[in-house]
């Protein structure tokens, strides 16, 4: 387990918490290893109904640890961070998420694979993986036209600007917002209320809901980590890295 990762079980709800604050929660190789086996021990105990993820009140991830992405990138399918991914799209039981301040790229695609998530008014998303250099991963490119249309998920793909959790809410990532202090305790209220209902009846009914389109989402998730590996290796990845190592602003000019 990963200090930066927090796990906690209470009245059969397993509560996973990103820890690390002076990062803004920025997921490195151990930490995502660490979200795994939470996730794999969370399926295997018939104690734990629901999984609850969360932050702090002011910061949920911002994403990849960027100095990772430099230093240890993903090369393959068993990399932690597509380990993480599988072990969240195929966890069988409710997934509850509870997002404050920033999430940032995956921060944010997680929310596709979670079943029921509430923000803070003071959520900050962001998919900036053409602003790196990188391509949509998690199945978004899937997941997000099919969501909230061509056109909203090209502005927030294309762009990777910064959007509430208005917005958020609008293009149907969120169930609910409420004030940061609160977000949690609603988060935890709703997890309970499934806690009481019959564990087979919710496992089934969110296999049905998903079932539809398992075999294609597993395809683009190969299709967008192939080229999501080669794009760590570009020019202009590198510029990006650079910039934010640097605290400057990347110019893109010189690339075609
Ligand atoms: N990877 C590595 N370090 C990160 C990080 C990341 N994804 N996000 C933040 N940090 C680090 C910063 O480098 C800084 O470290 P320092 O104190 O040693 O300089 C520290 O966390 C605080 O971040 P800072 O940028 O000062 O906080 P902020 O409140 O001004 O902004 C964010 C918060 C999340 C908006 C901003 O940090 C950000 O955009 N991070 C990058 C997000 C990103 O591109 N993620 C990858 C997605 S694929």
């Amino acid at each position: 387990m990963s200090e930066y990762i927090l796990t906690e079980s209470q009245d059969g709800v397993s509560i996973i918490r990103f820890n690390r604050e002076d990062k803004k929660n920025a997921l490195t190789l151990a930490m995502y290893d660490a979200l795994t086996a939470a996730l794999e021990e969370a399926a295997r105990d018939p104690k734990v109904r629901v999984v609850l993820f969360t932050g702090s009140e002011t910061c949920f991830t911002s994403g990849n640890d960027l100095v990772d992405f430099v230093n240890n990138p993903p090369t393959g399918e068993d990399s932690p961070v597509f380990r993480f991914l599988q072990a969240l799209i195929s966890f069988p039981k409710p997934v509850i998420t509870a997002v404050c301040g920033a999430a940032v790229g995956i921060g944010t695609t997680m929310l596709l694979h979670s079943d029921i998530n509430f923000a803070g008014d003071n959520a900050k998303f962001k998919l900036p993986f053409a602003n790196l250099g990188l391509c949509p991963e998690a199945g978004s490119s899937l997941l997000m036209p099919l969501m909230m249309g061509h056109h909203r998920a090209s502005e927030l793909l294309l762009l990777g600007k910064t959007f509430d959790a208005q917005t958020a809410k609008e293009v149907g990532f969120l169930n609910g917002i409420h004030a940061p202090q609160e977000v949690f305790s609603v988060a935890l209220e709703t997890a309970k209320q499934l806690t009481a209902q019959p564990a087979a009846a919710l496992r089934l009914t969110k296999s049905l809901l998903k079932q539809h389109q398992q075999d294609l989402l597993q395809q683009v998730l190969r299709t967008e980590a192939t080229h999501f590996i080669e794009r760590l290796a570009s020019p202009e990845a590198a510029e990006a890295f650079s910039a934010f190592a640097e605290k400057r602003k990347p110019d893109f000019s010189s690339f075609d």
